[in-house]
């Protein structure tokens, strides 16, 4: 019987057993996202001065509701997001259907955390009411934000073009993972500074949205987005060649711009 202990290790080893069959350069793969990974993390979306606003409690409580409110449009469809990636690697098929099934069993992973499951003693436990979303929704209101503010709230056009772009590209699996990738890196840098911004105007950040993001090594936490962006990159490591490595390259600029574009929106409530 196949080994059924850290369903994500044994999915990492079977990719790479998989890949191998086929004679991918699976390691060599890996060399030229650790350059694209490289290249992300000194893009100013990881250096914005948001972050420090945020962290040092400089945005006042209209600016960080704002906030919330405009981050809700891209939390809501990151379900949608991750769903579609997930079927999408049905274009792995074309290579090994063997790396299709692994690649679909890594992001039920994702998927499950997203959607509010939580492992059990011999069954899933979980509720719907803590899906990430949901979660997400219980800051909203317990930041008294009214379901009347909530509905008629303009988001920014920064925020609507993030939306846009990602609404027009769900069927491209390229950029589906790169988009994942450069989330959970925000993810893992934004949440302890929106954590404290959101403490300061009375949220109980011990639960809720803000216990389940951040990084594995961040004790304040039990978030996972650090193993997500793993997952993804093993996905990547499939797919990446060569050849479309400017391809890649480039999606991961527009789509740190457009992040960073949507923290300049928000960074001009500072003033
Ligand atoms: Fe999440």
């Amino acid at each position: 019987m196949s080994q059924i202990i850290n369903p994500r290790i044994q999915a990492y080893k079977s990719i790479e057993n998989n890949a191998k069959r086929i004679n991918l350069d699976y390691k060599g793969n890996a060399k030229l996202i650790d350059k694209l990974l490289l290249e992300m993390r000194k893009h100013r979306l990881f250096s914005h001065p948001v972050f420090e606003a945020l962290r040092d409690g400089v945005l006042n409580k209209k600016a960080v509701c704002n906030l919330h409110l405009d981050y809700r449009l891209i939390v809501k469809q990151f379900t949608d997001l991750i769903l579609i990636t997930q079927f999408k690697t049905r274009e792995l098929s074309s290579l090994s259907d063997n790396l299709f099934m692994d690649s679909r069993f890594l992001i039920t992973l994702n998927i499950f955390d997203e959607l509010g499951f939580w492992p059990g003693d011999k069954q899933y436990l979980g509720n719907p009411n803590l899906s990430h979303f949901m979660l997400f929704d219980k800051v909203i209101e317990d930041l008294n934000i009214s379901e009347e503010e909530k509905n008629n709230f303009k988001n920014s056009v920064e925020a609507k073009y993030l939306y846009e772009y990602l609404e027009n590209s769900m069927n491209d699996l390229h950029r589906l993972l790169v988009y994942l990738i450069i989330t959970e890196e925000g993810a893992m840098y934004y949440s302890p500074a929106m954590r404290k911004s959101a403490k300061q105007y009375g949220i109980d950040v011990s639960k809720g949205y803000y216990n389940v993001h951040g990084d594995t090594n961040d004790t304040l936490t039990e978030g996972e987005d650090d193993l997500h962006q793993e997952d993804i990159v093993k996905i990547m490591q499939i797919v990446i060649t060569e050849e479309n490595y400017l391809q890649f390259e480039s999606t991961f600029h527009t789509l740190c711009e457009l992040w960073a574009n949507f923290w300049d929106a928000q960074y001009k409530r500072v003033n």
